[in-house]
């Protein structure tokens, strides 16, 4: 019998603190008008100094498990698509494991820029349609105000910190992800990229001083680059799907620039009505930017049952991707009773985590203890013996 990956749960989580154009007026040499204008941004969220990518993906991933009935105990995997992980290891994603309580999911973190969501939500759809996994949480997570170099008024306007997430579903019922275009073209890395902090370019006290931790960007290149591949990708990925664009109810695009969005709807002949756009209120979230307009979009009534969308992003590597994805879930209230469910899968969540690490810890006591007494293995060559041969 076919397999199919549906959207059944989506959730978003922002920061509260707001960061105005007027504020960064303040911060560096431009307007309100200039950033309106040539960006259509109005305002992003900042993360405080208790957020972080995890925890924001936590709360968005928290809440698309409340709107689906999937228990994170019954969450197989979980990918988080990010360009700002909490750590260069461990994954973010194993973070939002263990912080959910989902004990038997695998984790991990996919790194395509501002296409990671695209790319990690059609991961997650050929693992459940292959029947190797049922539930999948896809989480696209950022906290971009961490690397975002302050001093530099071409790049610091654009990025905000966000989360959105979904949960993928295998069911029998014909829809959900129908098609998927994935592309990248590394001859442009250069064009976007943080420089430093990699294995090629080590962190020093040098790389701090002359900021390579932040975004660098060629902005001119960047937006060339994207108004090229927005409409092709669409049409790409409306094609496999064997759909035409007159069949798409809505398209939501990377929100990284109004004008690359209005650039994409004349390309594609299609009113900008049919795009979801929230880039006044949260600038460029990345990873993020596509889950958060599809859960606002959902939130508002504007997604119904039996819709085609196309998610539509490109960033960084250069990557680029689109995909078709049919909706089937109809949008209800989340009932107050799954939110308590929710809160106390949390606290479970917490205290399962705190015993296995005072486990972890007991067991070292005992095995070191045990080690202690054994005569060293005099089969093993030691280093010394080694250095010797
Ligand atoms: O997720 C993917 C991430 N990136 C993107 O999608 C970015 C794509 N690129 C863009 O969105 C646009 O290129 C920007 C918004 C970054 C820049 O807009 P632009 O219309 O391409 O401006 P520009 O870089 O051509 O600069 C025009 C002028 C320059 O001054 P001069 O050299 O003409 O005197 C800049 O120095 O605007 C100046 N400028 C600013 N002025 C006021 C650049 N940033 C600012 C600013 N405020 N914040």
């Amino acid at each position: 019998m076919a397999r199919y990956a549906h959207v059944t749960g989506w959730g978003m989580a922002v920061p509260e603190l707001v960061l105005t154009n007027a504020d960064l007026a303040l911060m560096v040499d431009t307007t309100d008008e200039w950033i309106v204008d040539r960006t259509g941004i109005r305002e992003r969220r900042l993360a405080d100094k208790h957020d972080t990518t995890a925890s924001l993906a936590l709360q968005a991933a928290q809440r698309a498990l409340e709107r689906s009935e999937v228990r994170p105990r019954d969450v197989d995997l979980i990918i988080v698509a990010t360009s700002t992980p909490e750590h260069l290891f461990p994954a973010t994603a194993c973070l939002v494991q263990d912080r959910l309580g989902a004990r038997t999911a695998g984790a991990f973190d996919l790194s395509a820029a501002c296409s990671g969501f695209i790319y990690a939500v059609n991961m997650a759809a050929q693992a459940i349609r292959s029947g190797s996994i049922d539930n999948a949480l896809v989480i696209g997570a950022e906290t971009l105000s961490r690397i975002v170099n302050w001093d530099d008024r071409s790049t610091c306007i654009l990025f905000g910190d966000g989360a959105g997430a979904f949960l993928l579903q295998a069911g029998e019922k014909p829809g959900g992800v129908l098609s998927c275009v994935m592309r990248s073209d590394g001859s442009g890395g250069d064009l976007l990229s943080v420089p430093a902090g990699g294995s090629r370019i080590p962190t020093s006290l040098e790389t701090v001083r002359r900021k390579l931790h932040g975004i660098q960007m060629n902005g001119r290149e960047v937006f060339r680059f994207a108004t090229r591949v927005m409409a092709s990708a669409t049409q790409e990925a409306v094609q496999a799907a064997g759909l035409k664009l007159d069949d798409i109810e809505l398209v939501v695009p990377h929100q990284a620039n109004l004008r690359i969005i209005e650039a994409a709807a004349r390309g594609l002949r299609l009113p900008l009505n049919r795009f979801v756009i929230n880039i006044e209120r949260y600038g460029n979230t990345s990873t993020a930017s596509i889950p958060i307009a599809v859960t606002e979009a959902a939130e508002a009534g504007r997604v119904h049952p039996g819709d085609h969308l196309v998610l539509v992003g490109f960033g960084a590597g250069l990557t680029w991707g689109a995909m078709v994805l049919q909706w089937v879930t109809p949008e209800r209230p989340v009932p107050a009773r799954r939110r308590r469910l929710s809160a106390l899968w949390s606290t479970v969540a917490r205290l399962r985590s705190g015993l296995r690490r005072l486990a972890r810890w007991l067991e070292g006591l005992l095995w070191g203890a045990a080690s202690a007494g054994k005569e060293p293995d005099e089969s093993r060559p030691s280093p010394k013996t080694e250095d010797r041969r």
